[in-house]
């Protein structure tokens, strides 16, 4: 292997600088040249490609977002676009890839590797942490962070008044985000897609907590849950509490933007190098991961379909602490 392109594809997420940077870094110091594709796989359709040096990653690894940008390719489904993404690879004498994404990159990067046979290895890059074959995923650790500095302040206007706040974070359908949120932001309730809350069950809650003197409460609902948003969660309750002061705060994408924590920099740069050595020892169609302080390689096919099982006993601990 001589040339290997590396591109970041999907939903951005604090970090992925680094592991950019890591990757170009590993590959020099390897001995290889490394191309950066830009805007994911459109840019492969493109040919948006360019040789990048080690100064192309100076300055950085404390950068949110993405110096190559990203995008969620609708081409690179079809036959016709992963042709053409092929094409441009061979043209620029390519022979290695590493994709940093999520369940949608690697999806697509496993028919690609069925398909034209590119050795490609991933890192794990989503704040949403819901791919299987690593306990964290490249951003998440920020964006938890970034929820809990929104939480703690929301928490103080909540007490002012007297309110409920209802507050919707990310996660597409993954409770991964919003579980230490929930902990750590000291919360009454937690609603994640993986488990049933239902309403009854919030309506009950805030009638003990007001028989108990609780005076404000901070409920944290996934997105992607069977209840709906935190808008839809928020007048369901309503009807059953209309003297509730009630406020709805969705997080959005300000939980996916920001200087990655000393965490996700060092789980990037891992990472990074990792995806280098896999591909120079022969590693193929894999996701490079940390399970138990131990580096893994976990097929793409399973880091997409199997399930990463959230541990119950996170939602039993928000209703034990917030008796
Ligand atoms: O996968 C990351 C993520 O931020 C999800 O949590 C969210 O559901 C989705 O991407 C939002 O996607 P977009 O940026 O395309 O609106």
């Amino acid at each position: 292997m001589k040339k290997i392109g590396v591109f970041t594809s999907g939903g951005d997420a604090p970090g992925m600088n680094a592991c950019i940077r890591a990757i170009v870094r590993t590959a020099i110091y390897r001995g290889l040249e490394v191309y950066g594709i830009r805007r994911g796989y459109n840019g492969m359709i493109k040919g948006d490609i360019y040789k990048m040096e080690s100064h192309s990653v100076s300055n950085i690894i404390q950068k949110g977002g993405t110096i190559l940008r990203s995008a969620r390719s609708t081409e690179f489904m079809t036959k016709e676009g992963r042709r053409k993404a092929y094409e441009q690879l061979q043209q620029h004498g390519i022979d290695g890839l590493v994709a940093i994404g999520g369940d949608g990159t690697f999806t697509g990067a496993n028919i690609f590797f069925e398909e034209y046979g590119i050795p490609t290895v991933g890192a794990p890059g989503t704040i949403d942490n819901d791919l299987f074959g690593t306990d964290y995923t490249i951003g998440y650790d920020t964006a938890v962070n970034t929820s809990l500095d929104a939480i703690d302040k929301i928490r103080d206007t909540a007490d002012s008044h007297d309110r409920v706040f209802f507050i919707e974070v990310m996660g597409r359908d993954s409770g991964y985000i919003a579980i230490p949120c929930a902990i750590g932001g000291g919360a009454e309730i937690v609603m994640i897609p993986e488990t049933d809350t239902s309403i009854e069950y919030v309506v009950e809650t805030l009638r003990t907590g007001w028989r108990r003197s609780k005076t404000s409460f901070i409920v944290i609902i996934a997105e992607g849950g069977e209840a709906g948003s935190a808008t839809e969660v928020a007048a369901k309750v309503q009807q059953a509490l209309p003297h509730m002061d009630a406020r709805v705060t969705i997080l959005g994408h300000v939980q996916r933007g920001g200087s990655p924590t000393a965490a996700d920099r060092m789980l990037a740069s891992q990472l990074g190098i990792a995806c280098v050595e896999g591909l120079l020892t022969g590693r193929k169609n894999v996701m490079a991961g940390i399970i138990n302080a131990e580096l893994v390689y976990t097929p793409f096919i399973e880091t997409i379909t199997k399930d990463k099982v959230i541990n119950p006993q996170f939602i039993d601990m928000v209703n034990i602490l917030s008796v």
